[in-house]
């Protein structure tokens, strides 16, 4: 289950959608950067590291290797929805593997900011980057598992010097060194907090897959945020498409049977970087009052635009998409028309692909077509031959031009509110 845009696709909802037909549902790449929204009956619940699977007590939620975990976040998490009746104890298991964030990080992420001379990512400020660099940098990373370990505290007391240094080193005025004896004492206290669900998920998955239990692996951001094929440099520090869930859950391709890929009936983006559909006027307004678009984490105000075939025929390919489940068809109601991005227009030549370079894709001109909108409201309607005919014919034209067959449609935030056209057959 995968985004296919710049994230925000109401992943969260097709997570909570599928649980039931699932044993397992396993986080495996990003971090708190991630916002995934849960409707149901009525209350709304946000979601950051836990599994958008949690509200089914029957199913194992899994935080697997490949996220990067803030432990003061993670457990004001689990507070907050056990104060809403949630049921978290066994239910949720975390990787020992996972690499921890700390305020060092936070702190590097904000001076990374202000230093950097391009446009700025405008990342969501978690630490997400800084603690995958250092997990790729090896020398100054913390494992959860870590925690647990003899010569935490002096390991700990080792990378805060070190980081102090470093910090020091990015800023013009004086940097005041960290209290390590202080932050030890605050995770030793997170460390047993957690204790309860730390364990060994790799091998917990992978005893799953060969019993043939049902694996359901749930992806945050979206597929044009991927570190490797996302719009480099305005991407996040993980693996974000489809190719990322082994490298995070290290859960081989062979037990992966079908692709979910999400996307958004129209485009939205957070943060810095090219979007070429997007519609910086009172269209563009619209779609953000009707689709209530802000966000989820940081509340910023999403940059709205129309549906992107171009990218999003990219990403199905990329993540190995089976079907599409195509979210927020109400917001594009009473729309006088709608448009897709069928090709781009770069340097005089018609493109199909998506351009390897950011600075390529700013230069870009979308090529449209142009469909008749619908007047009518949708979010009462719960199968596909009551969408009116403007609506089917903008979603067949969606799923025809990205290349892939459809099986949801979603016109609303609730559970419900939802046309299931055979997505998991
Ligand atoms: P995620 O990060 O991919 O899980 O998506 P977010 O939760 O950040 O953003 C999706 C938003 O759209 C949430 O507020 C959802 O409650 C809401 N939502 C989900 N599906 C629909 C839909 O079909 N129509 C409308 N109007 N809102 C939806
Ligand atoms: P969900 O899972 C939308 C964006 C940030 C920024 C870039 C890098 O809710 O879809 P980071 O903090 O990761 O270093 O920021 O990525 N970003 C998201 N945008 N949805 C998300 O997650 C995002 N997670 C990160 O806005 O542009
Ligand atoms: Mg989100």
């Amino acid at each position: 289950m995968v985004g296919l845009q710049w994230g925000d696709e109401a992943k969260g909802k097709v997570v909570d959608l599928l649980t039931e037909q699932n044993d397992i549902v396993v986080r495996y790449q990003g971090g708190a950067n991630a916002g995934h929204t849960v409707v149901t009956d009525g209350k709304k619940y946000k979601l950051s590291l836990i599994p958008s699977g949690i509200f089914n007590p029957k199913v194992q939620c899994v935080i697997a290797s490949g996220v990067v975990i803030d432990p003061a976040f993670l457990i004001t998490e689990i507070k907050t929805l056990r104060s809403q009746g949630v049921e978290i104890g066994k239910n949720l298991l975390i990787s020992d593997r996972a690499h921890l964030i700390f305020p060092w990080h936070k702190e590097e992420d904000r001076l990374m900011d202000a230093i950097a001379s391009k446009e700025s990512i405008g990342t969501t400020m978690r630490g997400i980057g800084p603690c995958y660099r250092d997990k790729v940098g090896r020398s100054l990373a913390i494992r959860l598992g870590d925690m647990y370990r003899s010569d935490f505290k002096q390991r700990l007391s080792e990378v805060a010097k070190a980081k102090d240094h470093l910090l020091g080193m990015m800023t013009d005025t004086d940097w005041e060194p960290m209290d390590d004896e202080e932050i030890h004492t605050t995770y030793a206290e997170y460390a047993k907090e957690l204790a309860e669900h730390v364990g060994d998920t790799t091998a917990f998955l992978l005893d799953a897959a060969d019993a043939n239990q049902r694996i359901l692996f749930e992806a945050a951001q979206g597929s044009l945020l991927d570190i490797d094929h996302g719009t480099f440099p305005y991407v996040t520090s993980s693996n974000s498409s489809g190719v990322g869930v082994s490298s995070g859950s290290g859960v081989p391709g062979c037990h992966i049977s079908k692709v979910v890929g999400i996307i958004k009936a129209y485009t939205t983006r957070v943060g810095g970087g090219p979007f070429p559909t997007e519609l910086d006027n009172e269209t563009g307004q619209k779609i953000r009052d009707r689709g209530n678009e802000y966000g989820t984490v940081t509340k910023r105000p999403r940059r709205c635009g129309w549906f992107d075939a171009v990218a999003v025929r990219y990403t199905a390919r990329l993540s190995g998409v089976s079907k599409l489940s195509i979210m927020l068809l109400d917001v594009l109601s009473t729309f006088r028309e709608l448009k897709i991005c069928t090709a781009y227009s770069l340097n005089g030549k018609t493109i199909r692909d998506f351009p390897a370079h950011v600075d390529d894709l700013r230069q870009v001109t979308p090529v449209y077509e142009t469909l008749p909108g619908w007047t009518e409201e949708i979010s009462d309607v719960r199968s596909l031959d009551r969408l009116p005919q403007n609506a089917r014919n903008y979603v067949r034209r969606l799923s025809e031009l990205v290349g892939k067959p459809f099986g949801l449609i979603s016109v609303g935030p609730d559970r419900v509110q939802t046309i299931d056209c055979g997505l998991m057959e």
